[in-house]
Formats: C-alpha cells, structure tokens, sequence
C-alpha cells in the first residue's frame, strides 16, 4: 500500500496541476470502455476524478481496467494532464484536468451491487437501510452526513466560546417517569434491578446546576421507546442545555446566538438575530397548532361573531354548549376555554371542487371536528356575496361577515365549530397545513423560526383521568397561578417555551422548580402521592435540600435541526445508522435474540404470551 499511498484526492485536481504525478484512491464511480480506451470516474469523499487508460498506458493496465467494476476500491498513479477542450466537463469542479494512468492496483473488489450508487431517490428505504454503507456513498448522503458533522462542531464551538462546559451524564440511569416509555438494561450484578436509558439527560442536567457548573452543555443520546414517525428515533441526540441564575429570556437569547452561529458557520445563512414570539394561546388561535409553520399565512380567524345573526343551528349548538361546560366548570373554580367558530379564507380557491372540499373536511375530522361548512366568496369587489355551502343561513349578515374576515370574491370560507374550542382550532389549524401543502404556499429553503410561549404547565388525560405535565415535571410553574396549582391545574402557566422552525418542533425547553416544596405539589397534582415521588425522584429533591440554584435550559433536537437545514422530512435523513418505523436496525437485525446463557446471567427468562404483537407498538 505504501507505494500506492494517496497523494491527493479525488476531488482536489484542478488545471494548475497539470503535469503533476498524483496517487488517487477511491471507488470505481462508473466505467466507459471506448474500445481499449478506458474512462473511470474515481470517486471519494471529495468528489470524482476522470481516470485514463490509453495507448501510452502500460499494456496490462488495460487488462486491469476491464476486471473493474463498479465500487471496486482501486488506487492509481498517473500524470494529471489538462483535458482536450472538447472533453471539458463544466459540471465536474475536477472537469478541466484528468489523470492519465500508469500503475494501478485493485484494492479491493466489490460483488454486484444491489442498487446502483447515487440514485437513493428510486431504491426502497428497506435496502437503503440494510445496505446503508452503500447508500451514504452517494454524494447527497456524504453532504448530508458531512452538514451533520459541521452543525455539531459549531454549536460546540458556540458553547464552549460562550462559557459553557461540555459534561457527559450517565446512559445508565435509575428509571424515572419522563413522558414516553424507558428502554431497560437489565442488571447482572442486581437480580431483578434495572438500569434505564435516558429519554434525556434532564435530571442530571438539573443535579449539575446544585452542583455549581452554572452553564453546561452536552451532545446527548437520548432513548425513548415511542412509536418512530418521520421526525422521531427511539434514540436520537440532543444540543443539551442548562444555565443556572437565568430568566426565560436569557435562555431564549442565548439559543438565538446559537441558531445564528451554526447557520451562519454551515449554510453561510444570516437569520434573525432575534425570533419572533407568540404565546401558545396565540399560536393556537391564529395557527391551530404549538408548532405553526409561519413560512406561509392563512391565518385563523374568529367566526363566532357572526353566528347569533345568521341561522346554522350547528354553530348555535356549539357555542351554546361550550358556553354551558365553560360555566358549570367556572362554578367549580376550574377553568376551560368554552366553545368556537373559527374560519380560513383561502384567497382565489373559489374553484375549490366538492371533492378537495370533502378531502378538506376528512383532514379536520382526524383531529375530531364534527364537519368543515363552507361558502365562496362571488360577486364582484363592490357587491360581494355569498354562495354555496352554509352560504344559505347567512344571508343576513353576508356584507359583515365578507369585509369583517376581510374576504374577497374568489376567495373560499372554510369554518370550523365546536363546543371545544381547541378541537375547532386544531381541526382548522390540520385543515391550514394541508392547504399550504397542496396550494404551495410553502416558499422552500426559507427558515422561519418563533417561539412558542407560556404553555399550560399540565394537560388532562382522559383516558387515566388525571392530570399530567404537559413538559415534563420539573418546569416551573408562573408565579401568579402557584395559588391554584391544586383547584385549577388547566389553568396554569408554565415558564415553558419551544422553538419552533418551519412547522416543526426544533427544542424545548422551561425555567426549572428549584424549591423542594412546589416540587412535591407539583408531584402531587399529577397524582404521585410522597412515598412514590420520593421513591422515583428522591435523589432530585434531596439535592435541592443543599442550595439549588435557580436554573433553566433547553434541549434543540440535533436531527431535527440537520434534517431541515438539509431541506429533508424525515430525520432518517440525517443519521447515519437509523431504525426503520418499526425501530428495527435493519443493517445488524436488531432487536435479535440472545442465547439463554446471556439470559441466564442476567437473571431473565422469556415468555412468549399470545399478546406479543399487541406489544410491539407500530408492527402490529
Ligand atoms: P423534549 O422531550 O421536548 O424535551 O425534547 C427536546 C427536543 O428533542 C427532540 N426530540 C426528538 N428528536 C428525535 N426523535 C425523538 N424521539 C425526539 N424526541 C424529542 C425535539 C425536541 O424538541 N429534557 C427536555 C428539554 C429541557 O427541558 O431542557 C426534553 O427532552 O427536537
Ligand atoms: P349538516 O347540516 O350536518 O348536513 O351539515 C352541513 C355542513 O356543515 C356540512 O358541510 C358539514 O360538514 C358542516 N358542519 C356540520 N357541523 C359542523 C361543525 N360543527 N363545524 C363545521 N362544519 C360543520
């Protein structure tokens, strides 16, 4: 190998180095044989390089050439020479020169391949995963793999230049209750005991802070036993975050700085220095979601004040009936938002078929709305009106309705209603991102980033009858609803915050309880009672006997991030080894068996029960 040692790469040579002896080595990228002349594209990491084999190349370099396949693994010597004018490849940054071969040795060989390199867009993700070292050959994975590698050093490089600590936290932890299901790693020392993965270095983050590193960082793995979807990974990383001494504000500032430094330093990007903010109530309202996608408008507007003069008696009963549940829970000192009537206009779809409408409507009842009315904005600017849909009932009031939503003609309705008015909101706010989908509203390679503020701290389970915590439990609750954190828990506040980029949820993150005490009626309210909370989360409330800061942070999701600076829907995009939907590694076959000794020593037997698909989440 020695002799054969690279001396450049496959993507360096460029016409100044003509005349040059170069060793390159690399794969056999793609092969033309013009009868005894051979053209091999070399390609490496750093691009591709025109080899040629000639007349004046010794003669058994030809009978080499013609054993080449592709991806065999070959090192060549030769002259870099500039290419006829005619043979100039603009396309190619090595597109002027080529090498002309005189040695040349086969690496290693390659058996045919079972799907041709640099074409991932026509190969099922099945085989893409089984043989991913093949598919990250390809060009576009090598970029997507490198941006990775280049965000995660620059938002090191931010951290560290401003102050942070860099402090790995153990992936063997003690299970705690953190919101998606613990992987598990049974103990052989302790029969019957149990390390967990963490779904993410949160209270070790925390006992960091008690222990005085004010600002710590991690590149942190984080394990969740959660159904896979397009931007979720049983175990994924985290640009884990942690200050002590800070308001929500500091925290916020300090993520821009972040943001800016690894757009600017990766993609060359200036973005906003400052985000904008909305708070979820607002982002509710006005998007139909916490994640709003704010690349395009479409705005939610209010429709309930045009129900009492017009005569749709769904609209009636919904507000109606929202009205009564917001009363009779008011007089029980709890809080719910009543019912609503909420519209889109969609400017220029009056053509909008009965068909995309019915599809329209299919998309708002998967998130439980009763219907989708709507009616089309015609006449002219002067004497607009309304017809079509529910258009009949409101006849009465269609001048106010038309200029209060600030509709025109050619413009189609969209109204959504409920006693709920969540359900109404984000039925709507489905119904908005479907339209900016189809309509293509949706301007590509835009990043527009906001904060999502102050959300409710728990959330009802209707299926456990309980409250839980919307984030996780260790967010501190605002102080002006300490007082009816146990009467009103849907009512309170959290110091919560997300970041949220072109419709995804990028990071989240909250200012911490630091104080023992509101701790455990945190605790209480989602229905730990003292033994249990001290059971599981003991060592959290132990350690802010002894002087805890007060302290916050934020965790940005490191797939989610390179997944949309590199412009891709699904993280698996930007991992190298990533699980399928059925979180199998389909590269090494895992999750596999193991042998009965391994089971043995670990104190495990297995039982097959008949339930053992109902178990496995997504496959079944
Ligand atoms: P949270 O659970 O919201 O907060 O996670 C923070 C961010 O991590 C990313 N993320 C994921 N990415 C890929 N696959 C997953 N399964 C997955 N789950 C989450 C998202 C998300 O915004 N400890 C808190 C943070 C804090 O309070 O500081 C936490 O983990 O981008
Ligand atoms: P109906 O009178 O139930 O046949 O409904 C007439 C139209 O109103 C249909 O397009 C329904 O989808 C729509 N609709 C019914 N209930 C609601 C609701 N709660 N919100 C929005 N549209 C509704």
């Amino acid at each position: 190998m020695e002799a054969m040692k690279r001396t450049t790469t496959c993507g360096a040579l460029r016409k100044a180095d003509a005349g040059k002896t170069v060793v390159l080595n690399g794969w056999v990228h793609r092969k033309r044989d013009h009868g005894g002349i051979f053209f091999i594209n070399l390609r490496d990491r750093y691009g591709v390089t025109q080899v040629v084999i000639d007349q004046d190349a010794p003669p058994e370099l030809a009978a080499l050439a013609g054993e080449l396949r592709n991806e065999f693994c070959v090192a060549v010597e030769g002259v870099a020479r500039p290419r006829p004018d005619t043979m100039v490849n603009p396309d190619m940054p090595t597109g002027e020169i080529e090498v002309a071969a005189s040695n040349m040795t086969i690496l290693s060989r390659a058996a045919p391949l079972p799907f041709p390199i640099d074409e991932a867009g026509n190969i099922k993700e099945e085989l893409r995963l089984k043989y991913r070292y093949l598919d990250l050959r390809a060009a576009a994975m090598q970029r997507k793999i490198a941006l990775r590698s280049e965000v995660t050093f620059a938002a090191r490089e931010w951290m560290t230049g401003q102050g942070f600590y860099e402090i790995e936290t153990p992936t063997f932890i003690r299970s705690t209750p953190e919101g998606a299901r613990d992987y598990l790693v049974p103990s052989r020392l302790y029969a019957g005991k149990f390390y967990a993965l963490p779904q993410s270095p949160q209270l070790y983050k925390q006992i960091l802070m008690v222990a005085g590193f004010d600002k710590y960082f991690q590149i942190a793995r984080c394990y969740r036993d959660e159904d896979a979807r397009g931007d979720r990974q049983p175990e994924f990383t985290q640009i884990d975050i942690e200050m002590s001494f800070v308001s929500r504000d500091d925290v916020l500032e300090m993520t821009e700085g972040l943001m800016g430094h690894v757009f600017k330093k990766t993609l060359g990007l200036e973005i906003p220095p400052r985000f904008r903010r909305l708070t979820y109530e607002e982002a509710m309202e006005r998007y139909g979601s916490d994640k709003p996608d704010l690349r395009f408008g479409l705005e939610l507007q209010d429709f309930a004040p045009y129900v009492e003069a017009g005569t749709f008696q769904a609209f009636k009963d919904a507000l109606a009936l929202g009205e009564a549940e917001r009363s009779a829970a008011a007089a029980k000192g709890v809080t719910i938002p009543g019912g609503g009537v909420k519209a889109l206009v969609v400017p220029g779809q009056a053509g909008y078929s009965r068909k995309q409408i019915e599809e329209l409507e299919a998309q708002a009842k998967i998130y439980k709305a009763k219907g989708l009315a709507w009616m089309k904005v015609a006449g002219t600017q002067a004497e607009p009106a309304l017809e079509g849909g529910v258009a009949k009932f409101f006849t009465a009031n269609a001048a106010a309705i038309i200029q209060g939503l600030g509709a025109a003609p050619g413009d189609l309705i969209l109204i959504a209603a409920d006693a709920g008015r969540r359900i109404a909101n984000v039925a709507l706010g489905a119904v908005r991102s479907k339209l900016g989908k189809d309509l293509g509203l949706i301007g590509d390679s835009r990043f527009e980033f906001v904060w999502i503020l102050d959300f409710p701290l728990f959330e009802f389970n209707e299926e456990e009858n309980r409250w839980e915590a919307a984030h996780h439990l260790f967010s501190y609750p605002q102080e002006q609803y300490h007082a009816v954190l146990e009467s009103d828990p849907g009512a309170v506040k959290g110091d919560l915050y997300d970041l949220v980029l072109n419709g995804y949820e990028l990071a989240s993150g909250s200012i911490r309880i630091h104080d023992p005490e509101l701790q455990k009626r945190v605790f209480n309210v989602v229905g730990f009672d003292p033994a249990d909370a001290e059971a599981k989360f003991g060592f959290l409330t132990e350690a802010f006997k002894y002087g805890a800061p007060p302290h916050g942070g934020i965790a940005p999701g490191l797939d989610r991030l390179v997944m949309l600076m590199a412009g891709e829907t699904t993280i698996r995009e930007v991992i190298a080894f990533p699980k399928n939907s059925f979180a199998e590694n389909l590269l090494d076959g895992s999750p596999a068996e193991v042998t009965a000794k391994q089971l043995e020593e670990l104190h495990l037997s297995i039982r097959l029960g008949s339930d053992r698909d109902d178990d496995r989440g997504g496959r079944a």
